[in-house]
């Protein structure tokens, strides 16, 4: 019997979501919760799965083939869905590189990453490329769409400094309404009707991911507090973080920590996760715990996609 299992890895937006939609960097830490996709030849083909239906057209085309011969496709997984940390691209990522393997065509992240963006495309219509690309290669990917054919996925030859790393925690605010689809259409609707808001977020954005990479390689921990405050404010300013959000990260903010959105995040209510940070992780646990919400340590710049 053959089988063949692939995990992924989930990601989070240290910084630059959004606007990385516009050709802005974005600055992406692969995240260790795991998911994992088993195909197998055991059984008949199982095909209850909507997401065979994606994934094996995208295959066919690119390797031209007709038919693809009867599998068992098995998923499981650690990421919660819709909530800012790829599921999507993480669940695409693995059953494209199984697939592949199972067909015996030899591994090669940059072919995976490719048709992992093709899925990608047909989940959230417009996507930078951003998440797949950090699920794929793992580490700390810093990321920049030039044009829709040239992408610069740079993974970075250092990790985030353990004084800074510890000090991490996400908060569960709940999974959005919105979908990222509908979050990127308002902010590009936002773009048409107020086109001088999203040019300053753009700018400001740039400026502050260009930073964030300084500070996190320097381990410069009251300039890193300084730069997510600065860069949830941006994400206000254009509407991706609502209300009810916005007042916890007030409240994290008040403890002498900081606190984004990550991700698409949403209007109404629910964001999905939120990266917080602070110099005694147990203020946001206070926190979080307070807003009944639930909240996690996870290491960040972890490994990409790989065999298990
Ligand atoms: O919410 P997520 O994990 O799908 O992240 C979306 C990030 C955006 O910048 C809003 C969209 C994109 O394609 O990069």
């Amino acid at each position: 019997m053959k089988k063949i299992t692939v995990s992924a890895p989930a990601k989070i937006h240290l910084l630059g979501e959004h606007a990385v939609v516009y050709g802005k960097p974005a600055l992406v830490a692969a995240v260790n919760l795991k998911l994992t996709v088993v195909v197998s030849s055991n059984g008949s083909k199982n095909n209850s799965y909507d997401l065979s239906k994606i994934i094996e057209p995208i295959i066919k085309k690119e390797f031209k083939i007709k038919t693809i011969p009867k599998y068992k496709l098995e998923i499981s997984s650690e990421i919660p869905v819709g909530c800012g940390m790829g599921s999507s691209a993480a669940v695409s990522a693995a059953y494209i590189a199984a697939l592949l393997l199972f067909l015996n065509i030899p591994w090669d992240l940059d072919l995976i990453n490719k048709l992992t963006y093709e899925a990608e495309k047909v989940f959230h219509g417009n996507p930078s490329g951003a998440d797949n690309s950090t699920i794929v290669f793992g580490g700390l990917i810093w990321y920049r769409k030039e044009m829709p054919d040239l992408k610069i996925i740079q993974k970075l030859n250092f990790s985030i400094p353990k004084k800074l790393a510890n000090n991490f925690v996400l908060v569960n605010t709940g999974q959005p309404k919105e979908s990222t689809k509908e979050m990127v259409i308002k902010v590009g609707n936002l773009y048409k009707e107020k086109p001088q808001i999203v040019e300053k977020f753009l700018l400001e954005q740039e400026k502050l991911t260009r930073e964030l990479l300084f500070v996190i390689k320097e381990s410069k921990e009251d300039e890193l507090i300084w730069i997510i405050r600065q860069g949830e404010k941006n994400l206000e300013s254009i509407g991706v973080a609502s209300s009810y959000v916005s007042s916890i990260i007030r409240e994290i903010e008040k403890l002498g920590g900081a606190a984004k959105i990550c991700g698409a995040g949403g209007s109404t209510k629910s964001t999905g996760m939120l990266l917080a940070y602070h110099k005694d992780p147990d203020k946001i646990k206070e926190a979080a715990k307070k807003n009944n919400l639930s909240c996690f340590q996870v290491d960040l710049g972890v490994k990409g996609l790989r065999v298990e």
